[in-house]
């Protein structure tokens, strides 16, 4: 079996994460410090944070703040302190030590921190989360009183698309403004241009275009840091023109950018930071001669398509501190000239298309604190100066064609290391009794040959947060000691090994991880479980040899925060617990394969943001409980492969979102109902096959446009086939044998052009087979066998008319009803009887849409957890 995408995808972004929390900022953050001292000294002023000033504020300036308060809206009372006659010692306000005037007015919404851990769930969650600390509202123009304001702060709020207020014009003062993210739209107002004083400026979030305003840009002469994203696109023409000579640090990342590098970027003699990220840039990287860039400290370059070799110009910028070009297309072999950039500190090169040996010459680099070469085309052996970079606090070489076991003595002199990814390397083959001179945090070592004895020099390790050992080839039991090794750990993985016995059991000390995740599926783990731990977010135990009651979840626990719980394809039986009901953030369910008996809880319908409900392949029985009609965010459920009696509930026609739904192999009764096809407008997939459905087919059912299979076999349908079926255009897999269906086979079904199987075999159906369009490459007899009535081509059988070759007489007239009538009117069809029924190989889907659906919930989590680290990195 494959790793799926999934988790391919997952890796990546954890390596991002751990690269994240390893990076060495402190130099950046000097950088930034820096450049405050740099812009107070120039400005001459000196801020203090309210907390430790003993001044009283100006009266006027207290009546204009709290004039301001009262336009906000502060749902989390934010602005609580602003009361009081020292307007100075209040929240986010900052007053001059010499005059006492405010000078300062940051409301950066650093809350997200806070609330982060609460925010695992899809990005609805962390909106309605991250929202309430928010400020919105309006902002009064009493603002204007503060007029010896030199910085102003309103990023990360959200203002409800109202348009950034003309007046900030007239802060004449303003040294740093920060809107970004705050949700203002509209067109930015041209007065921005007349603040003369500005340094820095930060504009983020998706505005109008912004071209008249940035001709008023050219008045900003002392501007020296420009935050533009995502507008870049649209300032280039006039940052071009700008004598920008000023300018030391510039994002214009996420900005839509879909060019090579502009020339005249080159020319902008005084950058220290460059942020270029996230963009489509492509082609070269740099010119091969760079003359300008003489200063430049932090280059970010990720994410982007460049293509090329690197030049190398590039290696004659020795201010070089941070170069980051993950996430490109760029070729060829390292140079050499790499040994020139000596100051680096971080080199990321991960996810692009090197190739050849590491250069030897990486060992000069002796500042490196991080280095990632992961999933490139290095081959050969790595260096052994690579293993003389003392500094190094994270290495991942993982995902390349390198060659060679690792031994004890490669990591003699990493003391600093505390992320370390060698994913798909060959082997690691140290000594039992190593004791490695780190203490990792972070190890991902999955698809490498590190078993079949569990790793004794774990046990040294006292730090770890994230353990991959995946497909490691890893036997046996897990000892004793891993319980100390694992306390606290926020992801696990020991997918795909033979581990035996228990699963591991990690107690968790940390309160509320953000990430806490547990993939132990694909093992041979065994015995019953005990508790279900609750207080972590994914716990993966599928394809093991489980047994004995799906344990209860542990109720000891303040909070039950598991979003995913996947028991499939083990041994459990007994009942569905009703303490899973319990489970109140759940989103996935997964307990199909099992031997599970009994009834589904009728509580089941608390779990109202369940979006996958997987319990087929079991021994289920009764109704199919009303209360799942409450779990209205569900996109699939399958409870194929029981024995459920009885109707489809009524109240199933509220699952608005429901894509995927298999009830097949069960022994369901009554009609299909025709709200399946009136309501649940979004169905991709519905499976009803071998129960004991009768009567016709609901003409509503061909008005699932997003249909791909639809499987109605085995049942007692009767009637016809319905003559709009050529509206399920998407359909791709169409069963319908083994029914009663009657009547000639509608020739719409040549419409659809996605159909590639099919089977109407075993009815009573009658009539000249249909051709025409798509519906000649279905040209197996077996499709139509055991329908005594139907003749024409594929099957042997000429009709009575003598016209044996059907498709040959119909291809003549392309129009389907023409066909359809020459049918009616030769009697052909008394039917009575009309059956649909659709097929689609649901194992196979299943599994696949189940990986994508984990990726899909991952992704957003993903994004929001790298928004974080991203800001936490500025911050830091
Ligand atoms: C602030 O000033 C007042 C007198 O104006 C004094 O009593 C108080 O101790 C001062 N507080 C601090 C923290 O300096
Ligand atoms: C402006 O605020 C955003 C979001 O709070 C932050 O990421 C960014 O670094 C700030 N810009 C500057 C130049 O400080
Ligand atoms: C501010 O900018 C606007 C528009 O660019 C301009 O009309 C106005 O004269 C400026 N005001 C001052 C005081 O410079
Ligand atoms: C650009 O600005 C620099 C100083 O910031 C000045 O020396 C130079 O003359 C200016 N060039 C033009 C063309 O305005
Ligand atoms: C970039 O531009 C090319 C050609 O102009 C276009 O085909 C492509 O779709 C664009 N890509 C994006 C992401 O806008
Ligand atoms: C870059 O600057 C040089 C002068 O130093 C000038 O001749 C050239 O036109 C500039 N290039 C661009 C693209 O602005
Ligand atoms: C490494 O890759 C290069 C080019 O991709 C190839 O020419 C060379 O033979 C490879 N070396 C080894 C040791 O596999
Ligand atoms: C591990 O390395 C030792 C030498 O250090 C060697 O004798 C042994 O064969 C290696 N084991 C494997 C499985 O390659
Ligand atoms: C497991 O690792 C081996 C190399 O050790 C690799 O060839 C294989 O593709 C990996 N399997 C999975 C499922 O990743
Ligand atoms: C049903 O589950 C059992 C394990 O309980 C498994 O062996 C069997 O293959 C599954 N059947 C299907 C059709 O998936």
């Amino acid at each position: 079996m494959q790793l799926s995408t999934y988790k391919k995808a997952k890796k990546i972004h954890l390596r991002r994460l751990s690269l994240l929390a390893c990076n060495n900022m402190i130099k950046f953050t000097l950088f930034i410090v820096l450049w405050f001292v740099f812009l107070a000294g120039r400005i001459g002023f000196s801020l203090h944070a309210g907390a430790y000033s003993n001044v009283s504020c100006f009266e006027n300036e207290r009546q204009a703040l709290l004039e301001f308060k009262k336009g906000l809206i502060d749902k989390s009372n934010r602005l609580a302190s602003w009361t009081g006659e020292d307007c100075c010692s209040w929240e986010g306000i900052g007053c001059s030590r010499n005059t006492g005037h405010v000078v300062k007015l940051d409301l950066r919404n650093n809350a997200i921190f806070d609330h982060a851990r609460w925010t695992f769930d899809d990005r609805q969650n962390y909106v309605s989360i991250y929202g309430e600390t928010c400020l919105g509202g309006q902002i009064s123009p009493s603002l204007l009183n503060l007029q010896r304001l030199h910085y102003l702060d309103l990023s990360s709020n959200y203002f409800a698309g109202i348009r950034i207020p003309t007046f900030l014009g007239s802060l004449k003062n303003l040294r740093y403004l920060n809107l970004s993210s705050a949700g203002f739209s509209g067109t930015i107002p041209p007065q921005l241009g007349n603040l003369s004083a500005l340094g820095s400026l930060s504009l983020g979030d998706k505005y109008g275009e912004a071209r008249d305003w940035l001709q008023a840009l050219n008045k900003l002469r002392f501007l020296s840091s420009l935050t533009l994203q995502p507008y870049g696109i649209y300032s280039f023409p006039h940052i071009a023109h700008h004598n920008f000579t000023s300018l030391t640090f510039l994002d214009l990342r996420d900005s839509e950018f879909n060019s090579t590098i502009p020339l005249w970027l080159f020319n902008l003699t005084s950058l220290v930071h460059l942020d270029l990220s996230s963009n489509n840039f492509f082609g070269p990287i740099v010119p091969h001669s760079l003359q300008h860039w003489t200063s430049l400290s932090y280059l970010d370059l990720s994410t982007n398509r460049f293509n090329t070799s690197l030049p190398d110009s590039l290696f004659t910028l020795n201010n070089l501190v941070y170069m980051d070009l993950t996430d490109n297309q760029i070729q060829g072999p390292l140079p050499f000239g790499l040994g020139n950039l000596t100051s680096l500190s971080v080199l990321r090169m991960g996810i692009n298309m090197f190739e050849g040996k590491i250069p030897r010459a990486i060992g000069q680099l002796r500042e490196l604190t991080e280095l990632d070469l992961s999933s490139n085309g290095f081959n050969g052996t790595i260096p052994s100066s690579l293993w003389r970079l003392s500094e190094l606090k994270s290495l991942d070489l993982s995902d390349n064609p390198l060659s060679g076991e690792l031994h004890d003595v490669h990591f003699a002199q990493l003391t600093q290391l505390k992320m370390l990814g060698l994913s798909s390397l060959l082997a690691l083959n140290v000594s039992s009794s190593w004791v490695p001179p780190f203490q990792l945090h972070t190890i991902d070592m999955s698809s490498m040959k590190i078993g079949p004895k569990f790793p004794l020099w774990l046990q040294t390790q006292k730090k770890v947060e994230s353990l991959d050992m995946s497909n490691a080839s890893i036997s046996g039991t897990i000892p004793d000691w891993f319980e100390r090794v694992c306390h606290g750990i926020t992801y696990l993985d020991f997918s795909y090994n033979h581990m035996m016995g228990k699963p591991p059991v990690c107690k968790g000390n940390s309160g509320l991880k953000y990430r806490t995740e547990f993939s132990l599926e694909s093992n041979e783990f065994e015995g019953p479980l005990q508790l279900l731990p609750t207080d972590i977010y994914r716990l993966h135990l599928q394809s093991n040899s489980l047994q004995g009651i799906i344990p209860h979840p542990d109720i000891n626990k303040t909070l039950a925060i598991l979003l995913t719980l996947d028991l499939s394809d083990n041994h459990f039986n007994g009942s569905i617990p009703d303490s899973l009901c319990s489970l109140q953030m759940l989103v996935v369910l997964d307990l199909s394969n099992n031997q599970l008996s009994g009834r589904i809880p009728s509580c089941i319908g608390k779990l109202k943001t369940l979006k996958v409900l997987h319990l087929g392949n079991n021994s289920l029985h009764g109704h199919i409980p009303i209360s799942l009609g409450h779990l209205n965010v569900l996109q699939s459920l399958h409870l194929n492969r029981n024995k459920f009696t009885g109707m489809v509930p009524f109240s199933l026609r509220y699952l608005k979102n429901l894509q995927y739904l298999n009830l097949g192999n069960n022994e369901l009764e009554g009609i299909i109902p025709a709200w399946i096809g009136d309501e649940l407008s979004s169905l991709r997939s519905l499976v009803l096959e071998s129960n004991n459905f009768h009567g016709e087919i609901s003409m509503s059912l061909c008005k699932l446009s997003s249909l791909q299979g639809l499987d109605l076999s085995r049942n007692h349908l009767s009637g016809r086939i319905p003559e709009n079926i050529g509206n399920l255009s998407q359909l791709e897999s169409l069963d319908l044998s083994k029914n009663d269906l009657s009547g000639p086979i509608p020739q719409s079904l040549s419409n659809l052009d996605s159909l590639g199987w099919m089977n109407l075999s075993f009815n009573k159906l009658t009539g000249r087979i249909p051709s025409g369009r798509h519906l000649q490459t279905l040209d197996d007899p077996t499709i139509y066998m055991g329908n005594s009535g139907l003749c024409g081509e594929p099957l042997d059988k000429s009709c009575p008319d003598g016209k044996s070759n059907a498709g040959e007489s119909d291809g003549d007239h392309e129009d389907g009803k023409e066909s359809y009538f020459d049918w009616f009117y030769a009697g052909l069809g008394p039917g009575f009887a009309v059956g649909l029924v659709g097929f689609l190989s649901v194992l196979c889907f299943q599994k696949s849409w189940r990986y994508a659906y984990f990726g899909f919930l991952e992704s957003l989590f993903n994004k929001v957890w790298v928004e974080i680290a991203l800001l936490k990195r500025k911050f830091n």
